[in-house]
């Protein structure tokens, strides 16, 4: 499988790259970096340096630093550490950037390779808006897009309604999950994602079959639990991006519901992910886990990591 990923890593964003990386049948293509845990530059930094630490050097494509019409909120340095990582400082990466912008790329890798190539975005969804405000057929063109965001039947992470990406720009997420074209999107939302907890043993675990991958993601993981300590009194967290990658694979793992969406952009729901009414585009959102399986094939596949 063909994959980029959209991303603004992130502790969960790194756990995902981790997975697509060592996975046999996967080949990382490329980064594009979006805000949201982080700035741009620290998203675009930190995708560079995933790259360089575990020697899979993808190119990194910048993507849109802002919402395409609300203002920004600030970055969750709450969730994820001030520069995305917990307290762990990566230093400066050798590489730079491409020159070409992310929605760009995206725009032309999908042409290039039509119906080749996995888009899996696991932050806001500004840069996919822009792809398909820049070519009506960019969904078409992928093999698929999967996207790790919404709330659909289960509260928000960010107040009582949205989900984190879908509030950071939910503009381009109602484009998104309204976009032309017959080609497949599939949501992995908190209605799943929330189903699934990793432990800190679990971080132990992987840090033991791999010491240098997996003790960076047990690092920078005991920042992520202590967040979610405080909102769920358990030394855990939720799997929300790697559940994403792993549903690029392996969508038997999920009980999808096939739904036309829509995405609210005002008010006090804004953000909020809902099924909407009448015709047009469908799109595949998980609803239902195999919680246990996904954990197997999560630590089976990071743990062939160095
Ligand atoms: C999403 O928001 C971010 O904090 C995570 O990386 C994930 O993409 C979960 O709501
Ligand atoms: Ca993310």
């Amino acid at each position: 499988m063909k994959l980029i990923i959209d991303t603004d890593p992130g502790v969960d964003d790194a756990m995902a790259y981790f997975y697509a990386h060592a996975h046999p049948q996967i080949d990382l293509i490329a980064l594009t970096t979006t805000y949201g845990n982080v700035t741009i530059a620290d998203a675009t930094r930190n995708a560079l340096w995933l790259g360089e630490m575990s020697g899979g050097c993808e190119p990194v494509y910048q993507g849109h630093a802002v919402p395409l019409k609300i203002e920004p909120h600030p970055p969750a340095d709450f969730v994820h550490g001030k520069h995305g990582f917990g307290d762990y400082e990566i230093g400066t990466p050798a590489r730079n950037a491409e020159a070409e912008e992310a929605s760009d790329f995206l725009v032309r890798a999908a042409r290039e390779a039509k119906g080749e190539i996995t888009l899996c975005a696991i932050g806001p969804l500004t840069n996919v808006a822009r792809a398909i405000e820049k070519d009506a057929g960019f969904v078409s063109n992928l093999a698929q897009l999967v996207i790790m965001g919404g709330a659909l039947e289960v509260g928000g992470n960010v107040g009582a309604y949205a989900e984190a990406n879908f509030w950071n720009d939910p503009h381009a997420a109602d484009i998104v999950v309204n976009a032309p074209g017959a080609g497949r999107i599939v949501i992995v939302g908190l209605d799943v994602t929330s189903q699934i907890e990793f432990l800190a043993k679990d971080f132990d675990g992987l840090a033991k079959v791999s010491p240098i991958a997996g003790d960076f993601l047990r690092q920078i993981g005991q920042f992520y639990m202590n967040f979610y300590q405080t909102k769920t009194g358990r030394l855990s967290c939720h799997m929300h991006d790697p559940s994403a990658i792993i549903a690029c694979l392996h969508p038997e793992l999920m009980v999808m519901e096939e739904t036309a969406l829509g995405v609210v952009s005002s008010g006090e729901q804004i953000g909020n992910l809902v099924r909407r009414e009448g015709g047009g585009r469908k799109c595949h959102i998980a609803m239902g886990v195999d919680a246990g399986a996904l954990l197997a094939e999560f630590k089976r596949i990071v743990g062939l990591n160095p």
